[in-house]
């Protein structure tokens, strides 16, 4: 439960994780990038490896799978989690925006979830064609963050979602995280500047409903994701915004326990796949 209602404590989709990434999304993912025997495929932000266990575990005849991402600590994850299930995959340390192979060696290259973390989106779609060969296969999955359903069926719960977003948008700026939320949905014509003519657009819905008021502990891991990121704010103005929606946070969990069976929480986001070739 605490790790399904994460709306509150994250501005991404990162806690519903296993929501969405099972077998049918590694299916999709087979299907869009086509491995065929001698086929190297490159997974760009590849994190600890999840591409390669889920696409490994369907022992793809005589396909190469590469990972690239720019976190060491994920890389070493990803080689024990592959080599602990046998499955051949390489890894590399790289950047999205200038990655270590030459031009035209991968017959499919996709990432999922990580464009929205990169603000020079320009270059890293260009480095994706550039390592892809000509009628190669480039899928990139993404969400569009800023536009997330969120309802709540008390006034607090609606004005907590709000407030929570203000508080994670000033944290990011804060960083001088300049990246788009909304990648998602622009991505076609993203890739179409780049020469990748886009193909297909897949949606998948992410979504989580709750019927009846949650456990103390759900709000507990709540309040605790909240107080780490207060600790991670510099600035005096961000922490009190912070304390005021630690304070709004509270109040929400009294409305919900006094709504009880009645109370209802909803949220839903976009994830969408954008499968282009790159054109000669
Ligand atoms: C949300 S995780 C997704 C990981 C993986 N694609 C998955 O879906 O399991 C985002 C990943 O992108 C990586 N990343 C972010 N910016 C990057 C960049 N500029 N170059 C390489 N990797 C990057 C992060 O280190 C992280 O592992």
């Amino acid at each position: 439960m605490a790790r399904d209602i994460d709306a509150l404590t994250a501005s991404t989709l990162k806690h519903l994780r296993e929501r969405w990434w099972d077998d049918k999304f590694t299916s999709f993912l087979r299907e869009r990038l086509l491995p065929r025997p001698g086929n190297r495929i490159l997974d760009v932000g590849c994190g600890v490896g999840t591409a390669e266990v889920s696409l490994g575990l369907l022992q793809l005849s005589q396909v190469r799978l590469y990972g690239v991402d720019r976190l060491v600590d994920r890389l070493r994850q990803a080689v024990a989690d592959t080599r602990a299930r046998n499955i051949r995959a390489r890894f590399a340390t790289g950047d999205a925006c200038a990655l270590p192979f030459k031009d035209a060696v991968f017959d499919s290259t996709f990432c999922v979830a990580v464009l929205q973390h990169i603000a020079d989106l320009e270059n890293a779609v260009r480095e994706l064609a550039r390592v892809t060969r000509s009628g190669g296969r480039v899928l990139v999955v993404e969400p569009d963050n800023a536009a997330r359903y969120w309802f709540s069926s008390t006034e607090t719960g609606k004005r907590a979602f709000e407030l929570g977003g203000r508080f994670f948008t000033a944290l990011a700026l804060a960083r001088g995280d300049t990246t788009d939320p909304s990648v998602g949905p622009k991505l076609p014509a993203i890739l179409d500047r780049h020469k990748i003519e886009p193909v297909s657009v897949h949606l998948f819905p992410v979504s989580v409903a709750h019927l009846g008021a949650p456990a103390a502990s759900a709000w507990a891991s709540r309040r605790e994701a909240i107080v780490a990121s207060i600790g991670r704010a510099e600035s005096e103005s961000i922490k009190r915004l912070g304390a005021d929606y630690l304070k709004l946070l509270d109040r929400y969990a009294e409305e919900a326990a006094s709504a009880g069976s009645a109370f209802v929480e909803i949220q839903n986001t976009m994830l969408f796949a954008t499968m282009g070739v790159r054109r000669e």
